[in-house]
């Protein structure tokens, strides 16, 4: 089988890891692969901790209600959606481009898609621009075919979340890929871990954490099922 396929087909949610060490190098493999994951417009909204000092693994491991995978893995990965990041990301790609050499249209068109992409996702103070947004758009919706920005802070944590979580499946794969296992969680408690990060709670939002090792050899892995193909899948 293709390696990759075969790190997608191996994965499983391991419950119980060996305690090793996972070198820098590594760490930064895992960590590249995850970034490496498409997201919305680019903006890359989220923030990755990953947790290996001994006590802050230990006070993590807790806050992830003392789940085994949590107590026992090499290294935990706190992703978090941040939706704080937009304009800051934007003006990073924009410097890039310039650094790049991108020529003066490609710049200008950057920029201003870059300044109605701010304008789009900004809730603003009571989300009352959101409602306003909201309304505008569907009007426009009746007559002309149109997507949907997010429009509340509630609507910018979904959108954040989905690319967050495709890179936290690349983290996944690449994990496996270098021959380690990981689990991802969303069993912690969310209030007492953003405190232990220092979040935000207007920007930031835990989505999962994953603990990465080496799976335990006298870990057991129950058969893995899922639902058949034509329940998931609608070939048109
Ligand atoms: C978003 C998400 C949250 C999860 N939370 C937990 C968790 O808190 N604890 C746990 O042991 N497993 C957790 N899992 C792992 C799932 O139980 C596991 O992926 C599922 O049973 C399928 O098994 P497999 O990954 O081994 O194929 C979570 C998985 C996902 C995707």
């Amino acid at each position: 089988m293709n390696n990759i396929l075969e790190a997608i087909m191996h994965r499983r949610a391991v419950k119980a890891f060996e305690p090793i060490e996972i070198s820098p190098e590594m760490r930064e493999q895992i960590l590249n692969a995850a970034r490496h994951a498409p997201s919305s417009f680019n903006m890359q909204p989220y923030l990755l901790f990953w947790v290996e000092s001994s006590a802050r693994k230990t006070a993590v491991a807790k806050l992830c209600l003392g789940q085994s995978p949590a107590e026992t893995a090499s290294a935990l990965v706190v992703a978090v959606a941040d939706i704080g990041s937009i304009s800051a990301t934007s003006q990073g790609q924009l410097a890039w481009m310039r650094k790049t050499g991108f020529s003066d249209d490609k710049l200008r068109d950057y920029e201003r898609t870059a300044k109605i992409g701010r304008i789009i996702f900004m809730p603003g103070p009571f989300g009352i621009f959101g409602a306003f947004k909201w309304t505008i758009f569907r009007l426009i919706n009746l007559w002309k075919t149109i997507g949907m920005p997010p429009v509340s802070r509630q609507n910018l944590f979904k959108w954040a979340t989905k690319s967050t979580s495709l890179a936290c499946e690349n983290l996944m794969i690449a994990a496996e890929a270098l021959g380690l296992n990981t689990c991802p969680m969303e069993g912690f408690d969310g209030r007492r871990l953003a405190k232990f990060l220092g979040l935000s709670l207007r920007y930031h939002e835990i989505v999962m954490v994953i603990a990465i090792g080496k799976r335990s050899s006298c870990y057991i892995e129950s058969p893995r099922w899922r639902r058949p193909l034509e329940a998931t899948v609608t070939v048109l």
